[in-house]
């Protein structure tokens, strides 16, 4: 047996048929109030070395201005998620064939008037990104606060997602999306289950 499981609240099932019927899904409550406080430790620990988000060839604050710091082995609490993603990542490989291999994730911070203007992660199947994931870990959120999660589902329908402070939302990587600007700071990990080791 594994020794990570995975949380009582995270059903794959569920998961694997909104992936299916809609092309995303949503788990509320996903980690214990402990865990989300180590999280929110963690992160605010490090916020001072947040840095500028890249898209492809460098920053460009018209299609996002939030900063991001990517997780690696230093930020053993954010790892935990990590391994988290990876159990789901196996659970989705059986039932779909996704081939789905590694997991890269950042920490993202957006303060007031950030956004993240409508795009894919993964344009023209340019990159092996398959399903996009994002976990909010500030302590609230009101729903007057913008920042909302607006994304077009596999059905052609648009949906407007609420970064409520502990949900997950997972969603196919070429599935339109965005970033409304948000008025307080969102802070957020966002992490891509993908078909094969990450290039640096
Ligand atoms: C991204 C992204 C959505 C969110 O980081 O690529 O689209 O709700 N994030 O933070
Ligand atoms: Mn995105």
């Amino acid at each position: 047996m594994d020794a990570i499981q995975l949380p009582k609240s995270c059903n794959v099932d569920q998961i694997i048929d909104d992936l299916d019927q809609q092309g995303f899904s949503i788990i509320d409550d996903i980690y214990t109030q402990d865990y989300v406080n180590a999280l929110v430790k963690e992160c605010s620990a490090h916020l001072n070395s947040f840095r500028e988000a890249a898209i492809q060839n460098g920053v460009i604050q018209t299609i996002r201005n939030d900063q991001i710091l990517w997780i690696d082995p230093k930020l053993p609490i954010a790892q935990q998620h990590i391994a988290t993603l990876k159990r789901i990542s196996e659970r989705l490989n059986q039932y779909f064939y996704l081939g789905l291999k590694e997991v890269e994730a950042h920490f993202a911070c957006y303060n007031s008037g950030d956004f993240y203007a409508l795009h894919r992660d993964n344009p023209q199947q340019k990159n092996n990104r398959v399903i996009s994931t994002v976990y909010y870990l500030h302590e609230r959120w009101q729903a007057d606060w913008g920042g909302e999660l607006r994304l077009q589902d596999k059905n052609q329908q648009w949906h407007i997602l609420l970064p409520q402070p502990n949900r997950m939302v997972l969603f196919e990587s070429d599935l339109l999306h965005e970033v409304l600007k948000a008025k307080q700071q969102r802070l957020s990990i966002t992490a891509w289950l993908r078909r094969d080791s990450v290039l640096f």
